[in-house]
């Protein structure tokens, strides 16, 4: 069950921010349930990669389009406290990135930061959608500039949370999976590069 206790809406840009929402607040609960350090790094990683994309989705495209075309008369307050909790989520985030594997602080500061995440989505999910809803935002189209958006952004994403033995950063196998599962599903609708065979013809 989800943990929002929202349905998913499957409009546009609000059905891919909440499939956001629910594959976070999943990974949440993977990570409370996690039985040693190594998966705990693996799903807070993952996480936080989610995190990234989506926080910046919502900044680039999403609350910019709520701020100017919203005819809620509360949507620039909604917007600006958005932003607010965007930044506390960031700060969290780079803490973690700072820390090389997953002690106990680590998983408070994780737990810290997901009940955060939980909070501001449900707020999203219960004010700020249906102000979207109530202006005259192009919300399939924004959906679109929104999965564009976020192919790029999995192909380029990276999380700073060190293995700690190596002390190296690595691409997450999250944003791997994701923007391989994008580019089939492009290829599926005629859309990205060709398999060699058919760009003969
Ligand atoms: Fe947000
Ligand atoms: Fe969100």
């Amino acid at each position: 069950m989800a943990l929002f206790g929202l349905v998913t809406s499957s409009t546009g840009i609000l059905g891919m921010l909440s499939e956001d929402h629910r594959r976070v607040e999943s990974l949440f609960e993977e990570f409370k349930n996690a039985e040693n350090a190594a998966s705990r790094l693996r799903i807070a990683r993952q996480a936080i990669a989610e995190l990234k994309i989506h926080a910046q989705i919502e900044e680039e495209l999403f609350y910019p389009a709520v701020r100017a075309r919203s005819s809620d008369e509360k949507a620039a307050d909604m917007v600006g406290e958005a932003v607010e909790e965007h930044h506390v989520v960031k700060l969290l985030i780079s803490e973690l990135e700072g820390k090389s594997g997953v002690d106990d602080v680590f998983k408070h500061k994780f737990t810290v930061l997901s009940e955060l995440v939980v909070h501001h989505a449900q707020e999203e999910e219960k004010e700020m959608f249906p102000a979207a809803e109530s202006g005259d935002l192009n919300l399939e189209r924004l959906g679109e500039r929104a999965a564009e958006r976020k192919r790029e952004l999995q192909k380029a994403m990276t999380t700073g949370i060190r293995t700690p033995r190596t002390g190296r950063r690595r691409r997450t196998r999250t944003a791997a999976r994701g923007a391989r599962g994008n580019r089939v599903r492009a290829q599926g609708s005629g859309r990205g590069r060709k398999p060699a065979a058919a760009r003969k013809k």
